[in-house]
């Protein structure tokens, strides 16, 4: 398992580097497998790398009628509401692929008014939920990931692939989310920061500081993987931030 850190300028260089690597990615993935399954973060930097998805000249080049569009949480809000990660998603990046991603390929968490409480949305979610070539994640100033609070009893569970959270710190209240051990099954988790007050979530989490959430992921190779597929699909996180997130790392080693 590989970990490494890519440090860009600022929030804009960061979300448009990271939208040409993700179609890059997906496209050398689709050279090797199909479908994709992909988890989506919400998060202003999350969504900001979704919209320069959306305008990246080399979208196209991505078969996306070929990617399954999951997410690594949601807030617990009526569908459609605009502070769902969904209807964010939505309007960043997956309503302009709507010629060409069949609806069943999008894979939304179920909404307030669908079902009557976080744990059945939970339950409901966690029936089909895939094996993941990658997992986005945005990282809060506290070193959360998805919904996964430090010092949150989420944290701990290890026999769930999706949790129901009640008490969320961050707004709303209410939030499903992936677990960490669904997470770090991924094949490559990407965690993506912008800003001063992400510098402390940061270096705990590249420091793997297990008392936050973001210390504790690691992508895992997939079980039984040959050694040189595992070089075809390398398992790796991979740190994407901005020079202000990372101003508490250690000066990077030069050659
Ligand atoms: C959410 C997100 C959450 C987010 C982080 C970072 O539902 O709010 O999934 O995990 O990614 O809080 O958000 P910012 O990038 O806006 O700081």
């Amino acid at each position: 398992m590989t970990e490494t850190i890519l440090v860009h300028p600022d929030a804009e260089t960061l979300a448009a580097a990271s939208a040409a690597r993700l179609i890059t990615t997906l496209i050398d993935l689709q050279s090797i497998r199909r479908p994709l399954h992909l988890a989506l973060t919400g998060g202003s930097i999350g969504i900001a790398l979704l919209e320069q998805v959306k305008v990246a000249p080399a979208r196209g080049a991505v078969d996306w009628s070929e990617i399954h569009f999951w997410w690594g949480d949601e807030r617990f809000l009526p569908k459609g509401d605009p502070e769902r990660n969904e209807t964010q998603a939505r309007d960043a990046l997956l309503n302009s692929l709507a010629e060409v991603v069949p609806p069943s390929h999008i894979h939304p968490i179920p909404a307030s008014d669908q079902v009557d409480n976080p744990a059945i949305a939970a339950a409901q979610y966690q029936r089909d939920l895939p094996h993941f070539d990658l997992v986005l994640l945005g990282v809060g100033p506290d070193g959360h990931v998805a919904s996964i609070f430090p010092s949150h009893p989420e944290m701990d569970v290890e026999t769930l692939g999706v949790v129901p959270v009640e008490d969320s710190p961050k707004p709303p209240p209410q939030r499903v989310s992936l677990t960490l051990p669904t997470i770090n099954d991924a094949d490559q988790v990407w965690l993506i920061a912008a800003g001063r007050a992400k510098a402390p979530a940061v270096a705990a989490g590249v420091g793997n500081d297990l008392s936050v959430p973001a210390g504790r992921i690691q992508a895992s190779p997939e079980k039984g993987m040959l050694p040189d597929q595992l070089e075809t699909s390398p398992r790796r996180v991979l740190w994407l931030i901005d020079v202000a997130a990372g101003e508490l790392l250690p000066p990077a080693p030069r050659g």
